[in-house]
């Protein structure tokens, strides 16, 4: 038969394209990538690390205390580039509360951190289940070789458990004393007043104020409470005043 050279030909060609393709998506170019994942596996950090977004053909991942993410879908934040760059190809856990996206500051160590803000480190982790895929778990602080939860991750959770505690605590503290309300604009700037009552700054309790930036807040006292200790007038407000400017 005349035409069966050509199609032998031709077949080869075809597969010979074919592979090619699949490789080049597969593995990159002509370098050789590890394949994406796909079923939830383990990771080495320096595996994970290829996927931080620099290699356009590749997932972009990120952990967070050991859970691994695919966030490709999130490229335009975590992408090269991207203003959440430094989370992609590693686990900054300690990051996602201290905003520090710098040097030291991208570390998955939570070390001294209050149970509050463990508490938002797992509520970080609740987000990209919710949001994004789980493709599996980094070897380190928080996972063994095996996979299974190390001390670590089992200490950070049930520090957080804590730190709910005490924050479903606080609100209810803090729903006995009404808060004021707040306003910001750019003309007059920031003011807080009381439906009922007048502005007061007060102390938060000490587990709370250790948590960082909120150690004091507005609460509305009536005229009679005013008289209690700990109670502060804001600077240039009046004693009686209803609405104080910042
Ligand atoms: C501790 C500090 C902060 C951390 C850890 C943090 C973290 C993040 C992360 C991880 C995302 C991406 C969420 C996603 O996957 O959809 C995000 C989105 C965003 N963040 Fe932050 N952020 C911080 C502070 C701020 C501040 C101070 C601002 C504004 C002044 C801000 C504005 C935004 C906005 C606007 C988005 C949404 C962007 C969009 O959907 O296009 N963030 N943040």
């Amino acid at each position: 038969m005349a035409s069966s050279p050509f199609l032998g030909i031709a077949a080869s060609v075809a597969v010979l394209l074919a592979s090619f393709f699949l490789l080049r998506f597969r593995f990159g170019f002509f370098t050789l990538y590890p394949p994406p994942p796909t079923t939830p596996r383990l990771f080495t950090a320096q595996e994970l690390a290829f996927y931080n977004g620099t290699d356009d053909r590749l997932p972009v991942l990120l952990a967070i205390l050991g859970s691994v993410f695919d966030v490709t879908k999130g490229k335009s934040h975590y992408g090269a580039g991207g203003g959440y760059n430094h989370f992609a190809g590693r686990d900054a856990s300690r990051a996602f509360v201290s905003g520090n996206f710098t040097g030291d500051g991208l570390t998955d160590s939570l070390h001294g951190l209050s149970s509050t803000e463990v508490k938002s480190v797992v509520d970080w982790r609740d987000f990209y289940f919710k949001t994004y895929i789980y493709v599996g778990k980094l070897v380190g602080r928080y996972y063994d070789s095996q996979g299974n939860p190390t001390k670590n991750l089992k200490g950070a959770e049930a520090k957080a458990a804590r730190g709910a505690q005490l924050m479903e605590k606080q609100k209810k503290e803090e729903a006995k004393l009404p808060s004021c309300n707040s306003r910001w604009s750019q003309d007059e700037g920031s003011e807080v007043w009381c439906d009922t009552g007048y502005p007061r700054l007060v102390q938060r309790p000490l587990e709370m104020a250790i948590s960082g930036k909120l150690s004091k807040r507005c609460a509305c006292f009536s005229e009679e409470q005013l008289g209690q200790p700990g109670l502060e007038v804001y600077q240039g407000c009046d004693y009686l005043a209803k609405v104080c400017r910042l």
